[in-house]
């Protein structure tokens, strides 16, 4: 952590350097590296909860200088509606990042991160033809595209994604691959609310009934999960639609039980293999997606 106070950016927090910019972000970033200072990186779209602060606390863990970006990236909503109604909440942002210790915030316009539209296509084969990717079309190159320009700027030595989006993380490890890049990704675990509830910045959309009643998403995961035991992978699926759909406030958009490698779709159980169950949900106007490990 900074003990000094910043005063050479345009907006200064106590112990935190805020910046808008690319190359004061990577002015202070290449200093930090020919001190032979070790760089994590939690890249998030800000209205942050303590899903995001996990990730913050475990890059300060294990690293010496932590860089948080706050950046709603338009390139990977595919629905006009949803990225406007994306919460955007600086202040909170900022007070609970300098709070927890985080070096630098970047938080750029969309003109410093797109200086010139990206049209880069990613191709994540298969990985991306499924659940989110099936449903929010572009999203994943949009999400490609945006940490690949922030792990350009940042260059960092650890990123942390959190497995609340599994299918983001299992993209976010084939565009490392792809594009041969350094940067080590830390995967980290989800953080619920008291009632189960993974917690989401859409989840401040939802009022405090939808709340309360948004807990049926992660007991239909366990159940689903308890189920596999004993029943057929169809059967399971099934039954766990018909539970979210049938609570009166939940619309399933789609229920997978995939193998948590390749993300493809499970016929059935097989012995030494992982799986994971993956959710998307509409409460409301609120999408939500949920996983739990099977
Ligand atoms: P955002 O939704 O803000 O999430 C930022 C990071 O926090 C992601 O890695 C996400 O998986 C993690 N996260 C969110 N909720 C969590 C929870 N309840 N428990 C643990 N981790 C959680 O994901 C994005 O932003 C964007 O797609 C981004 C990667 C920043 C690219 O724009």
């Amino acid at each position: 952590m900074l003990s000094t106070i910043s005063t050479n950016n345009s907006i200064t927090a106590s112990f935190m350097q805020v910046f808008t910019t690319v190359s004061e972000t990577q002015k202070q970033i290449e200093n930090w590296q020919s001190n032979g200072l070790k760089i994590g990186f939690v890249p998030t779209m800000g209205a942050l909860h303590a899903g995001h602060i996990s990730l913050v606390k475990q890059s300060l863990e294990d690293n010496d200088r932590t860089v948080v970006s706050v950046f709603v990236n338009p390139n990977q909503f595919n629905n006009a509606a949803d990225l406007e109604k994306y919460p955007r909440t600086f202040d909170r942002d900022s007070e609970m990042l300098r709070d927890v210790g985080v070096d630098l915030m970047f938080f750029p316009s969309v003109n410093e991160i797109y200086p010139t539209p990206d049209i880069r296509k990613f191709d994540f084969g298969d990985l991306e033809k499924v659940m989110e990717g099936e449903h929010r079309p572009g999203h994943f190159n949009g999400v490609a595209q945006v940490v690949s320009r922030l792990f350009e700027i940042v260059m960092p030595d650890n990123a942390y994604f959190g497995e609340k989006d599994f299918q983001q993380l299992a993209i976010i490890n084939a565009m490392v691959k792809q594009l041969a890049l350094k940067v080590k990704i830390v995967p980290c675990t989800i953080l619920r609310e008291a009632n189960g509830l993974a917690m989401s910045s859409r989840n401040e959309r939802l009022n405090t009934t939808d709340r309360e009643n948004a807990k049926v998403i992660y007991e239909t995961l366990k159940q689903a999960k308890e189920e596999l035991a004993t029943n057929g992978v169809e059967v399971v699926k099934k039954k766990a639609i018909e539970r979210l759909n049938s609570s009166g406030f939940l619309k399933a958009e789609y229920l997978e039980i995939s193998e948590a490698e390749s993300l493809k779709a499970a016929n059935k159980i097989e012995a030494g293999l992982n799986y994971i169950i993956c959710l998307a949900v509409w409460l409301g106007d609120v999408r939500l997606i949920d996983n739990v490990r099977a």
